[in-house]
């Protein structure tokens, strides 16, 4: 399995910063041609990105609308995303479903929107720090695999992102014991839900990734990436954790990075 590292650069990012992404592609093409490289960006971003990236890497968006068109002032359609020249798109994330109060219904049709743009969708999960104390983990992040994640999606239209909303931007990190417990179950839920497809799509890993932990949490049994959020601001430091990543045979598949 591929592992993929992706970056999600929130609500920041202006055109002066572009060559933060022209490091990053230029050195992932030259020294790390074997990994799969991603960063989503603002939507303001994404069309000039993927002429800076060159190739390099492959550019995605932070969120998307169900809808393909219409009276939504201010969304932003996977279509309209993949015209831009994005290749992926995150939905269901944490700040998405906490500020905007997005449901799992709402995550189920963004990410079947993005399928049918042909965008890859990393389709986020997590719990809240109240709910790992309570003991219901597992069962929150499994009722949220069942209902945000699509019937009939493949590991070429989707990937997974769990994110323990304890871990996002806190620095405090699960340990390697409830990582891997995680995505196991995230596994054996995927299996449940989309038969033998479900063993194949990647399960990232989210939450205080840096340079300093990525090497041991891609390490950890059923870790298929990660998806950083702090840390893919600064080229150095999304360089060293894509370092990180094993090496692997070439993609055979990568259309985004032929955009
Ligand atoms: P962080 O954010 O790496 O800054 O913790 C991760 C995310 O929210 O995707």
């Amino acid at each position: 399995m591929q592992p993929l590292i992706a970056g999600n650069w929130k609500m920041n990012g202006v055109a002066s910063q572009l060559h933060e992404i022209e490091a990053v592609a230029a050195s992932v093409k030259a020294t790390l041609p074997s990994t799969e490289v991603l960063i989503c960006l603002p939507a303001t971003l994404i069309a000039q990105a993927v002429l800076t990236a060159a190739g390099g890497i492959s550019i995605g968006a932070e969120d998307c609308s169900a809808e393909i068109s219409g009276p939504f002032t201010g969304d932003l359609s996977a279509e309209m995303l993949k015209d831009a020249g994005a290749g992926a798109v995150i939905v269901g994330h944490s700040e998405r479903r906490q500020h905007y109060g997005e449901t799992d219904a709402v995550v189920a049709a963004k990410a079947k929107a993005a399928r049918r743009a042909g965008l890859l969708a990393i389709i986020c999960i997590g719990e809240t720090s109240a709910q790992r104390l309570a003991g219901n983990a597992l069962s929150v992040c499994g009722d949220q695999i069942a209902r945000s994640v699509p019937e009939n999606m493949t590991a070429s239209s989707a990937v997974i992102g769990y994110e323990p909303l304890w871990a996002i931007g806190s620095g405090q990190m699960p340990t390697s014991g409830q990582i891997i417990e995680m995505h196991a179950h995230i596994r054996d839920c995927l299996t449940q839900c989309l038969g033998a497809e479900g063993k194949k799509l990647r399960i990232l890993y989210g939450g205080s990734v840096k340079p300093s932990n990525a090497l041991s949490i891609l390490s950890l049994p059923e870790v298929g990436g990660v998806l950083v959020g702090g840390a893919s601001l600064k080229s150095a430091d999304f360089l060293a954790i894509c370092r990180a990543a094993p090496a692997m045979n070439p993609p055979n598949v990568n259309s985004q990075k032929e955009q």
